[in-house]
């Protein structure tokens, strides 16, 4: 190709081209190296200045360093839309790029169900207690006033265990999956007991429980229990009245009208079902829920401990936190807090 006028307007052509069409700082700066690199085209067609017939010398001059001057400007424009056009290094970090996102996670709509309700009573005074879901039938039924032959204790309503291998001796004692957290009650009066600290126990106890229910919208095979526990000198069902009562009034909201439903516990005698009135339920046009059942401890079970009813007197109440978080949310079927349905859980 003969360097020549038209020579230089062809690489001009071709160099504006390729620095305006550049769509990355890796293309423009291969652009830069083919025309205006040490060794490039544009750096080509100055050094050969002294090589074109002297008559065509100063036109041509004029015109490569044109060249040059144009294409440099056009690198600027380029290098200013792109950026820095020095490729990074293999191993560079790119600190602009936006970074790989880890999802946060958070708690449990249940978890925070529990948080809530044993925060409320932490501030009541109640202290967090909790006991193994593998029981006994001691703390599990006989401490709890729950005799021999009573239907809680049939092997249908329960989840008892095989702990030892088929040719094993039997197991000594008869172990369960707990079927309600009141086993907790025994625990922390038999813990209380043993610290000497049982003129007074303040507990709020959650966890998990299971009974073989048939899975449906409201029941499940595993679920949630909080239980309470109060035991002092001269306890009164006043007492555990406005313990409830504050306790309903925030959590349901100050509005909320509570009524006691006489009942029957074993392992409370006077026993009661509360149920509460609320403008959070308006929708459900069904005045007086059902949301815990309560009642004074029954003499038997302070004497299973080795308290003397003569002495200390309590009160009991246990709530379902499914059934709480339900009512408060607005929840419609049990079975959505074990879906692990992310469309579920990101709305708590
Ligand atoms: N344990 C009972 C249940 O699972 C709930 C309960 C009722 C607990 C009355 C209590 C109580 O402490 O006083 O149905």
């Amino acid at each position: 190709m003969p360097m020549d006028v038209v020579y230089i307007s062809n690489l001009l052509a071709e160099g504006l081209a390729a620095f305006d069409s550049a769509d990355s700082p890796q293309a423009l700066e291969a652009a830069r190296l083919r025309f205006l690199g040490p060794r490039g085209l544009a750096k080509a067609a100055l050094g050969a200045v002294k090589e074109v017939p002297r008559e065509q010398r100063g036109e041509f001059g004029k015109a490569a360093n044109g060249l040059n001057k144009a294409l440099e400007e056009a690198f600027e424009r380029a290098k200013a839309r792109l950026g820095d056009a020095r490729p990074l290094p293999a191993d560079a970090i790119d600190i602009t790029k936006p970074g790989t996102r880890r999802e946060l996670g958070h708690a449990h709509v249940i978890t925070q169900t529990i948080d809530e309700i044993v925060g409320i009573f932490n501030r009541l005074g109640f202290a967090l207690a909790e006991g193994p879901e593998v029981e006994d039938e001691f703390h599990n039924f006989d401490a709890l006033n729950i005799p021999a032959g009573h239907p809680a204790r049939e092997l249908d309503n329960n989840f008892y265990l095989q702990l030892t291998q088929p040719d094993a001796a039997p197991q000594p004692v008869p172990m369960l999956l707990r079927s309600q957290t009141s086993t907790i009650q025994i625990r922390a009066m038999e813990a209380a007991k043993a610290e000497g600290s049982d003129a007074r126990v303040r507990v709020i106890a959650p966890g998990r429980v299971y009974r073989p229910d048939t899975v449906d919208a409201t029941h499940h095979f595993m679920f949630h229990q909080i239980e309470g526990l109060a035991i002092e000198q001269g306890l009164t069902f006043g007492d555990l009245k406005s313990v409830l009562e504050l306790f309903v009034k925030e959590y349901f909201g100050a509005d909320t009208r509570m009524r006691f439903r006489p009942h029957y516990f074993p392992f409370t005698e006077v026993s009661a079902e509360v149920d509460i009135d609320c403008a959070m339920f308006k929708h459900l046009r069904k005045p007086w829920l059902e949301v815990l059942g309560c009642g004074m401890v029954d003499p038997n079970v302070l004497r299973a401990v080795g308290y003397d009813p003569a002495k200390v007197t309590g009160f009991a109440f246990g709530m379902g936190v499914e059934r709480m978080a339900m009512l408060r949310h607005g929840i419609g079927d049990i079975r959505w807090f074990t879906s692990n349905d992310l469309r579920f859980l990101r709305q708590f």
